[in-house]
Order: structure tokens, then sequence, then C-alpha cells
């Protein structure tokens, strides 16, 4: 399936300049989404993992239904403010400005083998934040999955030291 043929783009969404990759056709197309879940779930299945992690919030989209079929756990990684329980976070630089991203302190075991799902990989400011967060609990990284990749922003080779797949590329810059 082409899977590129369900994503909108919207020019100068939220902001002039801007392409915005709009993945809600995906989603509301049951064939597209099963095959997009496939694919990732097979990249995931590859890495290993002992457990899946998503990205708040496009990321828990995939995520969640990835570690269902895997049959290992699910770990959210909120944006700031949203876990109750005891939690670390890590800053990460926006295109304006920062976030945080948080997780739960016992949300993996020490040595355990994540893989971070989430939407969309650009700058790669986001997913690099979550592996820190991994690498921060004693846990590792067996590889990322990305739904697309927009290419020309950097986002691959700042995040070189991972295993990175994204179903669907975009070039950008
Ligand atoms: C978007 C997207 C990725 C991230 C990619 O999330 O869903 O998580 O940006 O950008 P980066 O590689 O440059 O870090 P956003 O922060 O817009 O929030 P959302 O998922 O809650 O919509
Ligand atoms: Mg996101």
């Amino acid at each position: 399936m082409e899977l590129e043929r369900h994503i909108r783009t919207i020019p100068d969404f939220p902001r002039p300049g801007i392409l915005f990759r709009d993945i809600t056709p995906l989603l509301g197309e049951p064939a597209a989404f099963r095959a997009a879940l496939d694919g990732l779930t097979e990249r995931a299945q590859a890495a290993g993992p002992g457990a899946v992690v998503g990205i708040e919030s496009r990321g828990f989209l995939f995520g969640a239904p990835i570690a269902d079929r895997l049959g290992l756990p699910f770990v959210p990684i909120r944006k700031e403010g949203k876990l109750p329980a005891a939690r670390l976070t890590v800053e990460y630089a926006l295109e304006y400005g920062e976030s945080r991203l948080d997780i739960h302190q016992d949300a993996l075991a020490p040595g355990t083998a994540a893989f971070i799902v989430d939407d969309v990989l650009a700058t790669g400011g986001t997913a690099l934040a979550a592996a820190k967060l991994v690498e921060l609990l004693g846990a590792r990284v067996a590889g990322m999955g990305f739904l697309i990749e927009l290419e020309g922003l950097g986002g691959r080779e700042r995040l070189g030291a991972y295993r990175v797949d994204a179903l669907i590329r975009f070039r950008e810059g």
C-alpha cells in the first residue's frame, strides 16, 4: 500500500512557510492505518524490544497498538506535568523556545530494551529527548520507529547513534 497517499499536506500551517503533514486521513482509513501499524510493528519486532515507548501525543496513536500487537508493556512519555508519580524530566529545543518531556521513574526496569515510537521525525529533538529519558532510567534504546521521516531537517543525523526506521519519507530541505 502507498501509505503516503493517505497523508495530507497543508501549506502554511501552523505558520507561514511550514508544510504540515496531516496524518488524519490515514487514521480515518482503516486499511491504511492497519498497514501502517503492520509496518511499524514489523520494525519494532526486528529490534527485539522488551517494551514500547510512545511520545505524547501523536506517538500514542501508533505506540499503544504496536505494544498490544507484540504483547509488550506500553510506556508513555508525556509532556511536562501530566504524569502523577515520581518522574524524570528532560528539556529539549523546539523551533521556537523549549519544552519538557516526562517519564515515570518506574516505567522501565534497568536494562530493558525500549522501542520508541512517534508519528513524525523532523529535527529529531523530541525523539532524542525520549531516548535520554529511557537511558536515564538505565534502560536502552533498541530502536525508533516513525510513520514519517521529514528528510533534510537533520533528524536522522541527530539520532545517528540509534537504529531509526520510517515508513514514509518526504524531502523538506
Ligand atoms: C510533533 C510530532 C513529533 C515531533 C517531531 O509533535 O508529532 O512528536 O513534533 O518534531 P522534531 O523531530 O522536530 O522534534 P508536537 O510536539 O507537535 O506535538 P503532538 O504530537 O502533541 O501533536
Ligand atoms: Mg508529537
